[in-house]
């Protein structure tokens, strides 16, 4: 017989309904509640604006195996990095996050994710780098901007930032030969007390990700430190989208899960360099792509926030390498 009736939740004290074996309270009970919310803004749903024409890079400027063609030659995981990459990578990371702190001061009502992009075109460039996302698998612009329930890729337009919005920017810079990775989100004017809170906790889970790193542990390990966190607030946690290796290559393969994944079980070493970038959702963790083939949103509409990181395992943790210190460039 078919009932309309409301699905009946645990008790506090009930095995979760789904199926973890945890009780309910320690597992989907605040995700249930969260979710329950309505929608805390007014803003309008983000929709595809008008994409500028492709930025140029002057010729003298080194680029990735990538930039003429779009295509990255798919390459296995490169041996630990000897002294002088090192220099050179810790170079490009401190010059993503400088790149990145001075783009954070240009979010403001009425400026356009293509003018920041614009600017961030012309800072990388003022480094001596490439911008590492342009052309990537035909990705057009030079820098990622996600507003509101976009999650990650989204491409930069002639949408004004409103107030009340949140952005995330995700700067990559190819400099020295190494790609430096780094994304945080931003507020535009006066933003909600949920929004911030979302991102608040998207900034803790990061930081958390990065405190887990020790060599011998598995990479689910720091997976679990994220989500953990992030369950406690009821807010999910995005699994399609994963950090990686980095250096030479964008994205080598180290797999770097933002969830207790199981498929995770390989070891953390020294000298290994990933990124860290955990996206929150403030309802669903289910994502859609539009059909520009980049931009991924929430399935449910409702906000997402990023932070990221490049990191490096020494002997006792992770090194963070995409500080915007400018003794270090
Ligand atoms: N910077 C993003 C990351 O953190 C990747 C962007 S690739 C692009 O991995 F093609 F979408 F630009
Ligand atoms: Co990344
Ligand atoms: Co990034």
């Amino acid at each position: 017989m078919k009932t309309n009736s409301a699905p009946v939740m645990p008790g506090v004290n009930d095995p979760c309904w789904c199926g973890s074996g945890q009780k309910y309270k320690r597992c989907h009970k605040a995700r249930d509640e969260q979710q329950k919310q309505p929608a805390q803004n007014q803003a309008q749903p983000i929709t595809p604006g008008r994409v500028s024409p492709m930025r140029t890079v002057p010729e003298h400027i080194p680029r990735p195996e990538y930039a003429v063609s779009g295509r990255p030659t798919s390459r296995p995981l490169p041996p630990p990095m000897n002294q002088e990459q090192l220099a050179r990578m810790k170079k490009s990371c401190a010059a993503a996050a400088l790149v990145l702190e001075s783009m954070g001061k240009l979010v403001r009502p009425g400026i356009t994710t293509d003018e920041i992009d614009a600017a961030t075109h012309a800072a990388y460039i003022a480094f001596g780098g490439f911008p590492s996302t342009l052309n990537y698998h035909g990705f057009p612009k030079s820098l990622c901007t996600s507003v509101n329930e976009v999650v990650c890729h989204g491409i930069p337009d002639d949408r004004a930032l409103q107030d009340g919005d949140i952005v995330n920017l995700d700067v990559t810079i190819f400099l020295h030969g190494m790609h430096g990775d780094t994304n945080a989100t931003f507020e535009c004017g006066k933003v909600d007390e949920l929004s911030k809170k979302l991102i608040r906790v998207t900034k803790e889970c990061l930081d958390l990700g990065i405190a887990a790193v020790k060599p011998g542990r598995r990479f689910r390990d720091v997976g679990r430190a994220i989500a953990e966190h992030a369950h406690r607030y009821g807010f999910g946690v995005v699994r399609k989208y994963a950090g990686h290796g980095i250096g030479e290559i964008f994205h080598a393969p180290i797999y770097v899960p933002h969830w207790d994944d199981p498929d995770a079980s390989h070891v953390i070493e020294p000298g290994m360099i990933f990124t860290i970038e955990p996206m929150l959702n403030l309802g669903t963790d289910d994502v859609r792509e539009w059909d520009d083939g980049w931009t991924v949103v929430t399935a449910d509409g409702k906000r997402s926030a990023q932070f990221e990181h490049t990191v490096h395992v020494t002997e006792s943790g992770a090194e963070v390498l995409t500080v915007p210190d400018r003794s270090k460039l």
